[in-house]
């Protein structure tokens, strides 16, 4: 593949920037979740990380995927306060020197990302408050591929998209388990694993079991939300294949699709699954 094309198609995983309806910034609850409960792994190897280095006056932290939008300085605020409060308890008075690094694809949206700075320098004074504020309330995992097929498909019986199109389409998008995980890890060879756990979301179904969908209420709007979770992170993929015009009412099914699902499901949890993985480069 030639240099230029496969720019082209990383450029096309990009989030959808800015922070209006359909933004990363604003549809990426989901992430922050998961960032959230990733902090106490994180924490730890930090702690681990600065005892094995001698507690160093410099340090640089980079974010290989910032995306645009607050989240990124979620992470990056658990791990500069983790470092602070790790020199303090080691009884060091002077902090080191942190360098945070912003990194991601050439077509993400950097200007949200950065408009939002000052609320980061805010959160290394107020951190312990911020996180109680960011805790989840719900979570919303569930097989969201499928649904985006149901509502390709939906649009293909009110002739809006062609069936051969849908066929014709593949998401670049694979759920490694833990051990494709790890095998492809030692494979590559560049690591050490310190650590590697698998952790379940679970969902919380609505006791519900109505079958119509009112689009006029409230409730509706949170279904909405999450179609837009995903409308956010899949746009830059679909509008190539379907075109721009068919995305409103794409997910306009996808949030009944949502709403039917969550709402008539008697199963008790089931949820997506996130890997979680401590390395040090060999
Ligand atoms: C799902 S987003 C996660 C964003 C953010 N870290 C968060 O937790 O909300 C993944 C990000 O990785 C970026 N990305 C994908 N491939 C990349 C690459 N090769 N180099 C840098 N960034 C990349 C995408 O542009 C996207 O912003």
């Amino acid at each position: 593949m030639s240099s230029s094309s496969r720019d082209s198609i990383m450029n096309s995983f990009s989030m959808n920037g800015g922070d209006g309806k359909n933004s990363y910034a604003n549809n990426s609850s989901y992430q922050r979740d998961i960032l959230s409960d990733t902090q106490l792994v994180v924490a730890e190897n930090i702690t681990a990380m600065l005892g094995e280095l001698g507690f160093p006056e410099y340090i640089k932290v980079a974010d290989l995927g910032c995306s645009s939008g607050p989240n990124t300085y979620l992470a990056m605020s658990g791990i500069v306060n983790t470092i602070i409060d790790s020199y303090h308890q080691k009884g060091r008075t002077d902090s080191p020197e942190i360098d945070c690094f912003l990194n991601d694809l050439p077509e993400n949206d950097f200007n949200t990302t950065f408009k939002l700075l000052p609320s980061f320098q805010e959160g290394l004074k107020t951190d312990l408050k911020e996180r109680e504020a960011l805790d989840p309330k719900y979570r919303d995992s569930f097989h969201m591929w499928s649904v985006l097929s149901d509502s390709l498909l939906d649009l293909v019986s009110e002739g809006l998209v062609k069936e051969s199109q849908v066929d014709a389409f593949n998401m670049p998008f694979y759920d490694p388990n833990e051990v494709e995980m790890k095998e492809v890890l030692e494979r590559e060879g560049s690591f050490e694993i310190n650590k590697i756990e698998t952790r379940e979301f679970a969902v919380h179904y609505a006791s519900s079991s109505e079958d119509v969908v009112d689009e006029s209420s409230d409730q509706f709007k949170k279904w909405q939300s999450i179609a837009n979770i995903i409308r956010c992170i899949s746009e830059s993929i679909l509008v190539p294949h379907f075109g721009e015009a068919i995305m409103d009412r794409l997910f306009h099914r996808y949030a009944i699709h949502v709403a039917k699902h969550l709402t008539v499901s008697t199963r008790p949890t089931k949820s997506t699954v996130n890997i979680i993985v401590s390395l040090t480069r060999k």
